[in-house]
């Protein structure tokens, strides 16, 4: 009774809320998650699912049980299916050649060598995970090296989500990019993958492209993304020195048309799975065909990222009289933005971890991300307190390190009167009324404006 049977390997922040949003627009196709991860697989099937992701739990809901489907069983969902998204993780390296900055592919070989191993009949295998350009040509040699006559066809279709607004971003996609080879075959199996999304997106977002160029457009956009933080966060430290304010600069050049008024707001540093992960791949990848300078362009970026962290961290031990010894610090939020459990390469872990050398004693609150952040940190002296205002009660300073929307609304009254004086406010993101806060009592430091101080 389905047209089309789909399975995703991965049933991650991708793959999960991915495969749910096909499946709610397309209820004549069969849609099968496979995980090896048992406890997510389970929580999949439960209404508190493994990841927190606004609006999601209602697209899984309208799915789940009719198309949608949710299992341990890869090998099964392999042979079952016709067309097979792969999303597993493709972390930096950690050991041997290119360690800290290739991608490490050995998830992904290992998905399809089970793939082939599993098929009999010919599969269009679609990479979604964020893979170095030219890994579709690799698997392709994988899969169809058996030579028994089933044939395989590998897609480019990475994903442009981002979390927090994953529900929105795959409902309403700015654009979805299929790249395929250009053979009557990939050109056949490009079409049907322009088919799952034509079920809902509109044709002119739909783009195509060699597989190349699918490939690379993934890193190269989350690569622009980044740098745009980086250069409005290397502004901020200019404006900290003179008498600009960031968010007039960042406001004044975003109303140029040409260059637009998004990722223009400075922070304490841009965290995610995604954007350092990205761009050490982009950086492998120009040193590998000898592009120096284009390499050293984008580690660029990064580096300025690492500089925006350990600035703050420097500018709070500044302000409080050098030395933090045994002062109790509140970090307000720990994943790596709103809206989302995740705390993958958040700043928040690295200003954690440097007030702890320092010798303060760090509290951390966050409305989703406690958990993550005891992972994150576990062993470490830290306390944990899910109410922001215990975890402020007895502090010397609040640093606020996530744009949660609930941290502008607190009591900051109440705050203020329960911490230790003179009460220091570290505005990592920029979201708070800072002149408020200082007539309230509070010393307050954004980014990239002059501090309002009491002394
Ligand atoms: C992943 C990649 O990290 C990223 O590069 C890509 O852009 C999208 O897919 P994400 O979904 O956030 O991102 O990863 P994660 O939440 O870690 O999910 C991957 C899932 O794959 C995990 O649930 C893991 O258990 C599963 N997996 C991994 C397998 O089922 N089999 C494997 O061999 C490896
Ligand atoms: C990103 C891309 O946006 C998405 O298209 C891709 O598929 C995956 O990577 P994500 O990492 O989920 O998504 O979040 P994003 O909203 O891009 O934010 C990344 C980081 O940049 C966060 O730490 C965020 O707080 C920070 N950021 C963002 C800023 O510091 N300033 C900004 O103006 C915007």
């Amino acid at each position: 009774m389905f047209t089309k049977r789909i399975a995703c390997i991965g049933a991650g922040y991708v793959g999960g809320p991915t495969m749910a949003m096909i499946a709610m627009k397309c209820p004549q196709y069969k849609v099968i998650v496979a995980d090896l991860n048992k406890a997510r697989i389970d929580a999949w099937q439960t209404d508190s699912l493994p990841i927190y992701e606004p609006g999601l739990l209602d697209v899984v809901q309208a799915a789940r049980g009719r198309n949608l489907f949710f299992t341990t069983d890869i090998a099964g969902a392999i042979r079952e299916a016709e067309i097979i998204f792969v999303s597993v993780n493709t972390p930096t390296k950690t050991f041997g050649e290119g360690a800290g900055r290739a991608a490490d592919l050995q998830y992904w070989e290992k998905v399809a060598r089970e793939i082939l191993r599993e098929s009999t009949s010919p599969k269009i295998v679609i990479e979604k995970s964020t893979l170095p350009v030219k890994t579709a040509q690799t698997m392709e040699t994988i899969l169809n090296a058996k030579g028994d006559g089933v044939h395989f066809e590998v897609i480019s279709n990475p994903e442009f989500l981002a979390e927090g607004t994953a529900v929105k971003d795959l409902l309403e996609p700015d654009r979805v990019l299929i790249g395929s080879r250009e053979t009557p075959e990939g050109l056949k199996a490009r079409q049907e993958i322009v088919d799952i999304y034509a079920n809902w997106v509109p044709a002119e977002r739909i783009v195509t492209s060699n597989v190349w160029s699918a490939e690379l457009s993934k890193l190269v956009a989350n690569a622009f993304l980044a740098q745009r933080i980086s250069s409005i966060n290397s502004i901020s430290a200019l404006c900290e020195k003179t008498e600009a304010n960031v968010r007039e600069v960042a406001h004044a050049v975003g109303m140029d048309s040409r260059v637009g008024s998004r990722f223009l707001n400075a922070s304490v540093g841009f965290g995610g799975s995604c954007f350092k992960k990205d761009i050490l791949n982009l950086v492998y990848i120009c040193e590998s065909y000898g592009l120096h300078e284009v390499a050293r362009y984008w580690e660029s970026v990064i580096t300025m990222n690492e500089y925006q962290e350990q600035r703050f961290v420097r500018a709070m031990i500044r302000a409080m009289f050098n030395t933090i010894v045994d002062k109790r610090i509140a970090l307000f939020g720990f994943s790596f933005k709103a809206d989302t459990s995740d705390t993958r390469e958040s700043p928040a872990i690295f200003v954690a971890r440097k007030l702890m050398e320092e010798r303060a004693r760090v509290v951390i609150t966050d409305p989703k991300a406690i958990e993550n952040a005891r992972h994150d940190l576990e062993g470490a002296p830290v306390e944990y307190a899910e109410d922001p205002y215990q975890a402020a009660r007895g502090a010397h300073a609040v640093a606020i390190m996530t744009e949660w929307e609930e941290y502008r609304t607190l009591d900051w009254g109440k705050i203020y009167g329960s911490m230790e004086k003179p009460a220091f406010l570290f505005d990592g993101r920029n979201i708070l009324d800072h002149k408020g806060l200082y007539e309230l009592g509070f010393n307050v430091y954004p980014l990239g404006s002059p501090a309002y101080r009491h002394f």
